[in-house]
């Protein structure tokens, strides 16, 4: 799929998860400023989100993989290959959760969730991270959550898979210093998004009722940082980066009984 402009002197950008929200309008951001794309999600919103992202003259490549395969997860590396140009820009963004009590919850889902959350970010980072050091040049974006900061009972599994995600950056960012590659982390608080509805918690305090914070706020300031080559930033409005702050020192035990409050479908 090709816009207008020469796709020569434009930078390449790696999105994954841009067929929808915080994804969407991370990849919508770096259209807007010039980039071209490899875009990927799983269903085939896929095709219709980089349609929507080429009317902004880059070049964009649609890839549709199943992340929490590892098949998929070379299949988007080689998309990348394919281009035969140096990755400026990579944003490790596809992520879901699972709602619902531990005792209830499907294992293999879960083990799934932890293949996507955790095992794909390892596995797409070896390559973009040697990719970019070889080149001495290049930007990661790797989006966490604000469930990185507490345990997320009646998401269980979840919150630790973000937390992962979330020092693993930091790590990498150390390491990558020397090699003139910067990675930052996003940290949103609970966004707009199908991201809830997905996890199965439209019955729950994160259901329809609650205010979120505005995906493209938060896409806004995870791009922002990534461009300052910021180590980390929270996603959101101030409510969230004063919770974000408040988590510094609240001892784990309360923020699990508060999550679970919210989290918990029979509350
Ligand atoms: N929304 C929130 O409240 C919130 C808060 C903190 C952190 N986050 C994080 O933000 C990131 C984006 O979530 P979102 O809110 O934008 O949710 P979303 O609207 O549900 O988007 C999730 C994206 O990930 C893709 N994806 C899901 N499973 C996949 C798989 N197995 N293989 C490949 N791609 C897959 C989806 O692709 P398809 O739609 O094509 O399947 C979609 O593009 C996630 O990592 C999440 O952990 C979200």
């Amino acid at each position: 799929m090709s816009g207008t402009a020469s796709p020569s002197h434009r930078p390449l950008a790696l999105v994954t998860g841009a067929s929808s929200g915080i994804g969407y309008e991370l990849a919508l951001l770096l259209a807007v400023n010039g980039f071209d794309l490899v875009a990927t999600g799983r269903s085939e919103d896929t095709d219709k989100a980089a349609a929507e992202l080429a009317a902004y003259g880059g070049e964009v490549k649609a890839v549709r993989a199943d992340l929490a395969e590892s098949d998929g997860v070379e299949t988007v590396w080689r998309a990348v290959e394919e281009t035969g140009r140096p990755l400026e820009a990579a944003v490790l963004n596809a992520g879901r959760s699972i709602g619902g009590a531990f005792l209830d919850t499907d294992l293999d889902d879960e083990l799934s969730l932890i293949d996507l959350n955790v095992t794909s970010v390892v596995h797409l980072a070896k390559h973009v991270a040697r990719h970019m050091a070889a080149h001495r040049r290049g930007r990661i974006l790797i989006t966490s959550s604000l469930s990185a900061t507490l345990p997320t009972p009646y998401e269980t599994v979840y919150g630790p898979s973000r937390a992962f995600t979330r020092m693993f950056a930091l790590g990498l960012r150390e390491e990558l210093k020397e090699h003139g590659v910067s990675v930052t982390t996003l940290m949103p608080g609970a966004t707009d998004s199908d991201f809830h509805a997905r996890a199965g918690m439209n019955n729950t305090a994160f259901g329809p009722g609650m205010r979120k914070n505005s995906r493209k706020d938060v896409a806004r300031q995870g791009f922002l940082a990534m461009m300052d080559g910021r180590a980390q930033v929270v996603g959101g409005d101030l409510a969230t980066r004063r919770t974000a702050l408040e988590h510094r020192f609240l001892p784990e035990t309360l923020k699990a009984a508060r999550h679970a409050r919210l989290a918990d479908p029979r509350r």
